[in-house]
């Protein structure tokens, strides 16, 4: 008994102390730093093939997402607005993101996970090559307001970045190739597969009457859209939620297609104990008020995806029994993940 104490206070030290320093000083094992493909789920659309993942091209990727030096004022980073307790959404005091000066954004920070199975990232789909997604919100004027090539500069002088360049590729040389596909490494192992659904799934735990319930009622009202496994067909669609004071189309943003006004990707259901606010603007703040758009405050609106034409109606009973559905896909092993923990 004691000596396990001594072993949790000297693994808490050590990993305190690992924090604190520039490079981590922790070999990988290559199964650790692996991408996965959880049994059952389809091929990733972003493989890591020409961009083979290795743990000291991650943990530069790793220490990018964390860099403030990426922001023009070096106030914000990736993970400003991506926080890991939250399931890398910005969590519950924005309901859209704020950036450098606090200028406020139109649409909420998404969590992120399970990224590489996406073909279009975004709430509209602006970006399909999850490489190329940094340069986004990094030269963005009320994000972090920072021109692609000034944030190489100042990465290409930091001697920290130098040495961390020189691990990953043998030397100094930034490019933004590099950077970006760093990036992507750190970004595309954020995978979510431990909640209890896929427990249950893989026949290491069983669900409870409610959650059985509520998976049958996923299963006839949710599911045609919030696809299992991944809770998501990633696909761009109209919910019904009314438009908002920022008039945001949406989709039509990006493909000028006026059958695409006011669609949105439609979000994975992992995760929300940690994500709210809910929807593309940050509009609901409880899952009882999206059951309770579903049900009753789908608005008629241009492109309402004929599913939802009629709304959903759900009982209390239905409802109750999906909110315990939903919270088997919370996945506490991912927001506790060491691998993605901020590092400076
Ligand atoms: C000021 C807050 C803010 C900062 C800083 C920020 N993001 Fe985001 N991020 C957002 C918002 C808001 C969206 C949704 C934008 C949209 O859909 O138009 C988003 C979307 C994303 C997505 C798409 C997720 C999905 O499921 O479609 C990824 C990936 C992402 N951000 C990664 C990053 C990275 C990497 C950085 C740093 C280089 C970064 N973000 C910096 C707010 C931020
Ligand atoms: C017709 C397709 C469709 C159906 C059916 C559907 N949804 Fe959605 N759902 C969407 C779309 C699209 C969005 C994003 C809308 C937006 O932000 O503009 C969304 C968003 C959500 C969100 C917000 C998630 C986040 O991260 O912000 C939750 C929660 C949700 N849906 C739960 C449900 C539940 C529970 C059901 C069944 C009762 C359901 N949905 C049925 C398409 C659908």
């Amino acid at each position: 008994m004691r000596i396990w104490i001594v072993y949790i206070v000297l693994f808490v030290l050590i990993s305190c102390k690992r924090d604190a320093e520039i490079i981590e000083p922790v070999s990988s094992t290559p199964d650790t730093y692996a991408p996965v493909i959880p049994a059952g789920w389809p091929n990733p659309v972003y493989d890591f093939t020409g961009n083979e993942v290795t743990y000291d091209k991650f943990t530069l990727g790793r220490h990018l997402f964390y860099e403030p030096m990426l922001s023009v004022d070096s106030t914000v980073s990736c993970g400003s607005c991506h926080m890991q307790t939250f399931g890398f959404s910005n969590g519950p005091s924005h309901a859209v993101s704020h950036g450098v000066n606090d200028l406020v954004g139109k649409r909420n920070s998404p969590a992120l996970f399970n990224l590489t199975w996406q073909t279009k990232i975004m709430w509209d789909g602006g970006v399909s090559n999850l490489e190329n997604q940094p340069i986004g919100p990094i030269q963005n004027p009320i994000e972090m307001n920072l021109s692609l090539g000034n944030a190489l500069t100042r990465i290409a002088a930091s001697p920290k970045y130098k040495a961390l360049f020189e691990k990953a590729y043998g030397d100094t040389v930034v490019t933004s190739q590099r950077f970006l596909k760093a990036f992507a490494q750190f970004m595309g192992l954020m995978v979510s597969y431990n909640s209890k659904y896929d427990k249950v799934k893989n026949g290491n735990d069983v669900f409870t009457t409610a959650e059985n319930n509520g998976y049958a009622v996923f299963k006839s009202k949710c599911a045609s859209c919030h696809s299992e496994p991944l809770f998501s067909d990633y696909t761009f669609r109209n919910n019904g939620i009314p438009v908002n004071s920022y008039q945001d189309s949406g989709r039509y943003r990006i493909t000028l297609d006026p059958n695409d006004i006011y669609k949105f990707k439609v979000p994975s259901l992992r995760n929300l104990a940690f994500s709210a606010p809910y929807m593309h603007d940050g509009r609901f703040n409880t899952l009882a008020q999206v059951l309770n758009h579903y049900s009753m405050g789908i608005a008629p609106m241009q492109n309402l995806d004929p599913l939802l034409s009629t709304g959903i109606p759900l009982n209390n009973q239905e409802k109750s029994d999906l909110l315990n559905f939903l919270a088997t896909l919370n996945d506490y092993t991912f927001i506790n993940d060491t691998r993605f923990k901020e590092i400076h």
